[in-house]
């Protein structure tokens, strides 16, 4: 019985500076506050902080997915153009199906707050029982971007056979399709 499972989400800090310890990671622990917020589902963090290394990005989301069994992966940061921005690179790599759709829509309500949105490569896929998503670097990108995908996130999770997800309805409402 999948839902009774407390859901393994990996939470992936990507970025030189903070592998390094030469800053706090802040992007981290803001994806752990927002999901501790929104999820009333019991669930695990599989936390990582690891450089902009496409390679290493690859291995730590396969591992995350193949061995730790995560339903969602969420990575923040190295979704830019700049030379060591490779985590989009790193999920395609990784990926059996994009999911183009999260990107799309994560940019869509980012460019309502900042012009530099366009600059963001963010995007999702699947890899067998795993959502990986892409988040930008900004700590308020973190809010801005979930609360635009949230609610289409516990669906994708259940048609990939994940645990079921449930949500603080004050907060975020899952859509779940009616059944027929
Ligand atoms: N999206 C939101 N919602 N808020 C932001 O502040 N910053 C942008 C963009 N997307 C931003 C955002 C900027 S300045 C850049 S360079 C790109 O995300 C890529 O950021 P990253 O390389 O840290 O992933």
């Amino acid at each position: 019985m999948t839902d009774q499972i407390d859901a393994h989400i990996g939470i992936v800090t990507v970025s030189d500076r903070a592998s390094r310890g030469e800053y706090e990671d802040r992007g981290g622990p803001a994806i752990r506050e927002y999901l501790d917020r929104v999820l009333t589902s019991k669930w695990v963090e599989v936390p990582h902080v690891i450089p902009d290394d496409k390679e290493g990005v690859a291995s730590c989301l396969r591992r995350l997915s193949d061995e730790d069994g995560c339903c969602l992966i969420i990575t923040t940061g190295g979704t830019g153009p700049a030379p060591r921005d490779v985590t989009p690179e790193a999920t395609e790599a990784v990926a059996e199906k994009m999911m183009p759709g999260f990107g799309e829509l994560m940019r869509k309500v980012s460019l309502e707050k900042v012009a530099t949105a366009i600059l963001s490569r963010q995007t999702a896929a699947i890899r067998g029982g795993s959502l990986i998503i892409n988040l930008p670097g900004q700590p308020k990108a973190i809010n801005e971007c979930l609360d635009a995908v949230f609610p289409a996130i516990p669906y994708c999770i259940d048609l990939i056979g994940g645990p079921f997800l449930t949500t603080d309805e004050s907060q975020i409402i899952a859509f779940r399709p009616k059944k027929k």
